[in-house]
């Protein structure tokens, strides 16, 4: 049987791989050169036999797209259905808004039943329904806020590892990689190792979609990529196994905690952390995603549909995270930036947005003097 994922956790990489998705066949759609970097043309070329061009519409501003060519293979393989009907079952509380929300409308017409999260499950898992229904049917789960979230976030982090490989830094470590396609779509050469660490159902899984994904696609990087199949709880083993796939202490590192932190139990983070830091030699750089503590008095805090069950449900707040870097030695240009500085980076000058983005989630980075 082919690799899924199962376990609750480790399914939101799926998710975050849907709304890459999006954005990618997005970007697509608008057929616009001027929106891409010129390392990622040939990605574009190559993705566009691929992708979707009639993506429903939660993306308002143009220049919020991202090209992420692989992710559309997690999405398409055999057990998306079942990861996508089991989101529904997961989140118990989540109650679709068919009224407002034109998505349902166009489901519903071609058979959704929304009485229950069983028939909505049902729906999906069905060997009736089409590909292009299970790819809208992943949108339900996302919405125009977090879709510029994640396309503000991989930008942020694609530029945060070619600085830093610019800068001659050769190890790039991603914990709790996920879906991560860093290692195939950016422009790094031989010189680079990508280490990636996730449980190891996680990466049988991406391992399993990227062996044809990269067949249809060929990647650009050229550099070598290691698999660390731990759980990053596990210190000692995950850390050894590191260093015994190449990894070099004594060698500067990027370091990418990116969408991880906030399913870790202070005390785990900690941990974690301060592991790192020794192993982390003058000139490594780090990035960390956390989440804010919880503010409801905010209207829209957490967004719509999914992500306001899971931020509630799920999420770990780290109150500090100024604090969680310069703690472990990483102080030199300490920089953290919140959703509303992002989209001041990369989305169109005057832009309005359907909803406010997401003041809940941001970024800290830095650098070991
Ligand atoms: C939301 S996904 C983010 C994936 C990826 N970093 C991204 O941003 O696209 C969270 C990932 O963290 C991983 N993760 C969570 N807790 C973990 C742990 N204790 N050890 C290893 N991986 C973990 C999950 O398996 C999942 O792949």
């Amino acid at each position: 049987m082919a690799p899924t994922i199962s376990k609750s956790v480790a399914r939101t990489s799926v998710l975050i791989a849907a709304i890459r998705t999006y954005l990618s066949n997005k970007l697509v759609s608008f057929n616009n050169d001027a929106l891409y970097k010129p390392y990622e043309q040939p990605l574009v070329k190559q993705y566009a036999k691929y992708c979707y061009t009639n993506p429903v519409d939660l993306c308002s501003d143009v220049r919020l797209t991202i090209i992420d060519p692989y992710a559309l293979f997690f999405i398409r393989h055999e057990s998306s259905p079942d990861i996508l009907a089991e989101f529904f079952h997961t989140l118990p509380k989540f109650k679709p808004t068919v009224d407002q929300d034109p998505l349902y409308q166009s489901l519903i017409s071609s058979g959704l039943d929304v009485s229950s999260v069983d028939s909505i499950a049902h729906f999906f898992k069905s060997s009736t329904t089409s590909e292009a229904q299970i790819m809208q049917g992943w949108t339900l789960l996302f919405d125009e806020m977090i879709s510029n979230h994640v396309s503000c976030r991989t930008r942020l982090i694609d530029e945060f590892v070619l600085e830093g490989v610019s800068n001659g830094i050769k190890q790039v470590v991603i914990l709790g990689s996920g879906l991560d396609t860093r290692a195939q779509r950016l422009p790094l050469d031989h010189s680079v190792t990508v280490f990636e660490v996730d449980v190891a159902e996680v990466v049988e899984y991406k391992r399993h979609v990227m062996e044809s994904a990269m067949l249809a696609i060929e990647p650009i990087s050229k550099a070598k990529n290691v698999d660390i199949k731990e759980d990053l709880r596990y210190l000692d083993t995950w850390t050894s196994k590191l260093k015994e796939s190449g990894f070099q202490t004594d060698k500067p590192s990027i370091w990418i905690l990116e969408g991880l932190l906030m399913y870790l139990q202070p005390e785990h983070t900690a941990n974690l952390l301060n592991t790192i830091s020794p192993m982390s030699s003058s000139g490594s750089a780090m990035i960390i995603q956390t989440t804010g503590v919880f503010d409801r008095t905010v209207p829209n805090y957490f967004g719509k549909n999914i992500f306001q069950q899971l931020a509630e449900e799920v999420f770990i707040p780290a109150p500090r995270p100024d604090e969680l870097l310069t703690n472990i030695g990483f102080t030199n240009g300490l920089t953290t930036l919140y959703e509303k500085d992002l989209i001041k980076m990369y989305g169109t000058p005057g832009a309005v947005y359907q909803d406010p983005c997401t003041p809940f989630q941001r970024f800290t980075k830095s650098y070991k003097p």
